[in-house]
């Protein structure tokens, strides 16, 4: 049941500090700070090239996967909806493999890449919440989100559980293809190993967000903006707020906003910015800053490093935990999940059965 939350979707986004624990728990070693990856169908030391494939969010999570991938291990990584790939046709490397992203296990368009990957010899690697689904069963290999049970139509935890996972076969690759020194990996699995009581905090943030929520619950359009990893969370967002606000948003790489978006900035229009001190800070910074130029009103999510320099211009900041940039992505999404959320509750949506949607897409 729901217990004392008012919808699944709600109690999920208070599950992300177990959830997250209990999935890098099983592929982290907290005491070498060592990952430990379960045998993998291909070896990423020969493989040429990756394709990821999946749909909706965890689509938005395999593009995270794919800037990890290919920033600690220097593997080229193609990453392409799963109903788009199915009939693009694309040139597959010799020896190649895939990994595949899905909670349900049973997205049609997904189960069908799966199968064409098979078909042109790829290896396949599922990352999957349900051990028993059909693409479990069908993929080479299978490393499992350990999410439990997720009900809201919404993906929320599941969606940062793959995140985890993700997280954790780059730095395998990356150690693999030696790309990464043992005390890189010791670096970035203590960093994963911080992000459950990092979670905890944002969840903390909670009353913060429900003030940013009623406004943006008033508007009729919303832009989501990041850059690098973050960009993939701005996505996350759109689709979020999208899927069960009907209010419609898009996500944009920050640095696109001048070549065309930026047309739609006035003050009826607010920009969610996510921007953490580091080194794309000041890039993105200055991009808000000419979206504040035009009357745009930005509402930005950053930590305590960058806090001083956006609020000259944002209308409201919201402070979350700083970390180093590798986890960003994970702790991100939870701010823009529960935002969705609250202007969800606002506008009095169902918010766990939105409509026109369901929770696994059968078909194509
Ligand atoms: O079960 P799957 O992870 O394969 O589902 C993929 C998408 O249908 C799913 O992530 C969808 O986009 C969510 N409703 C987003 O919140």
């Amino acid at each position: 049941g729901k217990g004392n939350y008012r919808h699944f979707m709600e109690k999920e986004l208070h599950e992300h500090p177990a959830v997250l624990g209990d999935t890098l728990r099983q592929y982290l070693d907290p005491k070498t700070l060592e990952v430990r990856l379960p045998r993998l169908p291909f070896d990423p030391v020969r493989v040429p090239r990756l394709t990821i494939s999946a749909c909706g969010s965890a689509f938005i999570a395999g593009q995270v996967g794919r800037y990890w991938i290919e920033q600690l291990a220097r593997l080229p990584v193609d990453a392409d909806v799963a109903s788009e790939f199915r009939y693009r046709d694309p040139p597959l490397a010799e020896g190649g493999a895939a990994i595949l992203v899905s909670q349900s296990g049973e997205t049609a368009d997904t189960m069908a890449a799966l199968k064409l990957l098979k078909h042109a010899g790829q290896k396949v690697l599922s990352v999957v919440n349900v051990p028993e689904s059909s693409m479990a069963r069908e993929s080479d290999g299978a490393v499992l989100t350990v999410a439990g049970p997720e009900i809201g139509v919404a993906s929320t935890k599941a969606f940062t559980a793959q995140l985890a996972v993700l997280a954790c076969l780059a730095i395998g690759f990356g150690r693999a293809r030696r790309e990464l020194s043992t005390l890189d990996e010791g670096r970035l699995t203590q960093a994963l190993l911080q992000v459950p009581s990092h979670a905890a905090e944002i969840l903390e943030k909670d009353a913060q967000i429900r003030d940013l929520a009623a406004e943006v619950a008033k508007a009729r359009d919303v832009l989501f903006l990041g850059r690098g990893s973050l960009y993939p969370i701005a996505l996350e967002g759109a689709l979020k707020l999208k899927e069960i606000s009907y209010i419609h948003a898009e996500g944009y790489a920050a640095g696109e906003m001048k070549h065309g978006p930026i047309a739609l900035i006035d003050n009826q229009v607010p920009v969610i910015a996510l921007c953490p001190s580091g080194p794309l800070f000041e890039k993105t910074a200055s991009n808000l800053q000419e979206a504040a130029a035009r009357g745009g009103r930005i509402f930005a999510f950053t930590d305590a490093d960058g806090a001083g320099p956006l609020s000259r211009f944002a209308e409201r900041v919201i402070e979350l935990p700083k970390v180093g940039a590798f986890s960003t992505p994970i702790l991100y999404a939870i701010p823009v999940q529960l935002l969705a959320y609250h202007v969800a509750v606002l506008k009095g949506t169902d918010v766990d059965q939105p409509r026109n949607l369901a929770k696994s897409v059968t078909v194509e």
